[in-house]
């Protein structure tokens, strides 16, 4: 599990914090190269089930386009597009140019942006710059990210501490038991996080969101976590990036046969959004990601009742082809999208957007179905 700080200063380095530091970087750095290099790395699997949604089109839509409205709100704070750009990295110089491109494109987009892991600068100080995204977005909400299994054993105060140095307006807290499992050094003990991020958001300066990273969130789970303090749940479900197979580029033999079994692992995240809703979860407590991969998809996600809607690998692979320019051009092809889809539904506002007629395969309901089931106990 490795050792972190319980003070936040570089003073006092024992050589065992500064060498999990060191691997930390390195095993992001690694994630990084592997999560671009789509021709050599498989990453994605199984389907979102974003493709078992239709929209039900209006040839006599009764809305003017100049009228549409796509301004929101994210953590509280107003944002231009219900979109937002997923936690995904720092703590290596790659990853530090990838946040200045991300934060840059969020800031003229409008748009909220997470960053990777803070976890690193409790062990490594000095690359707390590469967390400092607000300097290149100032206007719009950053959140830092942390993971759920960290907080069982790190001292609170020193992450707010962290947080508010980064002048973050949330924090999102990740959920990854598989991927943790298929990390050599990984953790192997998942008890006890509901707990730790109940006592996490009870104290945290801004918003709380709990988000998986792939393979959803189940209606138990996030009832749980909602119950427990988190103002926000990230389904982040199946269909998009797998952090097992990501993982299984850096195994081999029987370990990575293993992993190669969780290919279609995890909860798709469409019928997933579908059943939260119809279980009661508060659509503006309810943000979608996980396999989110084009401008209906997102269309799609709203539909479905999410408040905001994130991508992380489409992001990060356009960064790495054509920098802020790639990322502000798909942002500005996922609104051009949202604001005819809205049209064609006959929708001004997101509001009746959220409540816009679908279509469903009668695959797709029996997920969604199957998924009520599971969480009718606890609803
Ligand atoms: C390169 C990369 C790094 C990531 N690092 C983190 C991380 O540090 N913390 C986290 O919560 N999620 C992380 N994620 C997971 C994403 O936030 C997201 O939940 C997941 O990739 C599913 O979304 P996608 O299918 O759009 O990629 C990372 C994703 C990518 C692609």
């Amino acid at each position: 599990m490795g050792t972190v700080s319980t003070k936040f200063d570089s003073s006092g380095d024992d050589g065992a914090r500064r060498a999990d530091g060191e691997a930390d970087g390195l095993r992001k750095a690694a994630h990084l190269d592997i999560c671009i290099d789509e021709k050599q790395f498989d990453v994605e699997s199984g389907s979102s089930g974003f493709e078992e949604v239709r929209f039900l089109h209006r040839a006599l839509p009764e809305v003017s386009e100049p009228d549409i409205r796509t301004a929101t709100d994210f953590l509280g704070h107003p944002v231009r597009l219900p979109l937002f750009i997923s936690s995904m990295t720092g703590g290596s110089d790659h990853g530090y140019n990838v946040n200045k491109e991300l934060a840059r494109a969020a800031q003229a987009c409008g748009i909220p942006v997470g960053m990777g892991s803070i976890r690193i600068i409790f062990r490594k100080p000095e690359v707390i710059e590469h967390f400092q995204l607000k300097r290149y977005a100032p206007d719009v909400p950053v959140f830092a990210n942390i993971g759920g299994v960290q907080l069982i054993e790190m001292d609170h105060n020193v992450v707010y501490e962290g947080m508010k140095r980064l002048e973050v307006q949330g924090i999102a807290v990740h959920l990854n038991p598989g991927q943790e499992l298929f990390q050599p050094e990984g953790d192997r003990d998942f008890r006890g996080i509901a707990e730790a991020t109940a006592r996490f958001a009870e104290g945290s300066p801004v918003p709380v969101l709990v988000k998986e990273t792939g393979f959803g969130i189940d209606p138990i789970s996030a009832h749980m976590l909602l119950e427990s303090g988190a103002q926000y749940i990230d389904v982040a479900g199946a269909g998009g990036t797998n952090w097992v197979q990501v993982e299984r580029h850096r195994l081999s033999g029987a370990a990575g046969e293993a992993a190669e079994e969780f290919r279609a692992w995890g909860i798709a995240t469409a019928p997933l959004l579908g059943a939260l809703r119809a279980l009661g979860v508060p659509g503006e407590r309810l943000l979608a990601s996980g396999g989110v991969r084009n401008g209906l998809d997102i269309c799609k996600a709203l539909a479905l009742g999410a408040h905001s809607v994130g991508l992380a690998l489409p992001f990060i692979r356009a960064v790495h082809a054509g920098g802020y320019e790639a990322v502000t051009e798909l942002i500005g092809r996922y609104e051009k999208v949202l604001r005819s889809a809205m049209v064609l539904s006959g929708c001004v506002t997101l509001g009746e957007f959220a409540t816009a007629t679908l279509l469903t395969s009668s695959a797709f309901r029996e997920q969604r179905d199957a998924l009520i089931d599971a969480g009718r106990t606890v609803f």
